[in-house]
């Protein structure tokens, strides 16, 4: 990988910024900026489309998520198309109606109550009509334009929002090696805004496109014309391309150290993660049956095909089963192999007629658990 990484601030000779070492955005993040990335016309003759074996990719994270509400619990979502600090709702026929305006006035240095909307880091937040009830979710991802709001870590809650939780599987653009990547709500369209000490935070994606393997295609549920290389300034940057996806410059942040890491999400309210196709927020599953009893039955035999880390495809021809996650779906497999078992090897059939139901769920619970 050929992201700069966080220590060339020091190296750079950029110890003069007091941001340096920091997370401090040493100023960049002019959020009082009228930067638009809907209305603007920036010239795009610098850009180009990317080769077809670019170096991109989508990781899914399934994790409970705390996401905004009102005190009463009804979610509040923002809508890509607004401008900082602006509602573009108005403009738009049926939008209002469908996507009611939050007013109640917010206390807290990250929200603005001013104007007709109250916003979260200059991001106006909604309803969503269609939403009946405290848990409702259904605005969430319509039309990829809307989202559900998910604070920073150590956001408290004040009188008047609060925190929900659920659980969501979450699809978002990254590296072909799983590194988050990010987008500027202070860019332009196909322009970055993004330099100094912003730069060495944000080191820009423009990663090894083109000499990496051809097989390396892009992932399905993305479009190749969706993405571009763009020119930086080269007099202030020492990345002359950049990588855009819909015309938003991309970015990693120098605080992940990991493939998963996503703690570039809402900072300063203006970096988000491209979400994906996201699905939506569903309340935590109930958990089912006893893992340390579905331990025990595991070892009874279970192991001496798939492995005692349930990591062997049985008889060569089973799927790995440590890597179900969810103990519903292991339970439903398990069910359909008892019950019915149609097209399943016998071997397997066999076993799960043997098994009672307490212990589908006890097994189910345990191989939800095997890493
Ligand atoms: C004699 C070998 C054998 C034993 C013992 C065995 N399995 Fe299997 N298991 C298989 C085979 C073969 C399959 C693949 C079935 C198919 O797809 O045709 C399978 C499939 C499965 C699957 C579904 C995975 C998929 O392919 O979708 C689960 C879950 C599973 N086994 C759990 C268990 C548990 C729990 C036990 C112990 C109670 C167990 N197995 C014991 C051979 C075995």
């Amino acid at each position: 990988m050929k992201r700069k990484l966080f220590s060339v601030c020091a190296a750079a000779g950029i110890a003069l910024f007091s941001g340096c070492g920091g997370t401090s955005d040493g100023g960049y993040a002019n959020s009082s900026s009228s930067a638009s990335n809907v209305s603007s016309t920036a010239s795009t003759s610098s850009v180009s489309s990317l080769p077809a074996n670019m170096s991109v990719g989508l990781s899914s994270l399934q994790r409970e998520v705390r996401y905004l509400t009102d005190t009463a619990g009804m979610s509040l979502y923002t809508f890509d198309k607004d401008t900082l600090g602006m509602s573009n709702c108005p403009n738009i026929e049926g939008c209002e109606a469908t996507w009611p305006a939050f007013t109640t006035p917010v206390v807290r240095d990250d929200f603005d109550t001013a104007g007709a909307y109250t916003s979260y880091y200059q991001h106006p937040l909604y309803y969503f009509s269609k939403d009946a009830q405290p848990g409702d979710v259904k605005g969430d991802d319509v039309k990829q334009v809307w989202h559900l709001v998910y604070p920073l870590k150590g956001f408290t809650e004040t009188d008047e929002v609060k925190l929900s939780a659920g659980n969501r599987k979450q699809t978002y653009l990254t590296d072909k090696e799983g590194n988050a990547l990010y987008t500027f709500d202070n860019d332009d369209v196909n322009v970055s805004n993004c330099y100094g000490m912003c730069e060495q935070i944000w080191p820009v994606f423009y990663d090894a496109v083109g000499d990496i393997a051809d097989t390396y295609g892009i992932p399905a549920g993305l479009d190749p014309k969706d993405f571009t290389i763009i020119e930086r300034d080269a007099d202030r940057s020492e990345q002359d391309k950049q990588i855009a996806y819909k015309g938003q410059p991309l970015y990693y942040f120098a605080n992940d150290t990991a493939a998963g890491d996503t703690n570039g999400d809402w900072v300063k309210g203006v970096w988000h993660l491209i979400e994906i196709n996201a699905t939506s927020v569903e309340p935590p599953k109930q958990s089912i049956g006893d893992v340390a009893k579905g331990e025990t039955r595991f070892f009874k035999g279970c192991n001496n095909c798939h492995g005692d880390d349930g990591r062997t495809p049985a008889l060569g021809i089973s799927r790995v089963i440590a890597e179900i996650d969810d103990a519903q779906t292991v339970k439903a497999l398990l069910t359909y192999l008892k019950n019915d078992g149609a097209g399943k090897s016998s071997f397997m059939v066999d076993v799960a007629q043997g098994l009672s139901d307490e212990e589908i769920d006890n097994l189910s619970a345990f191989i939800a658990t095997l890493p």
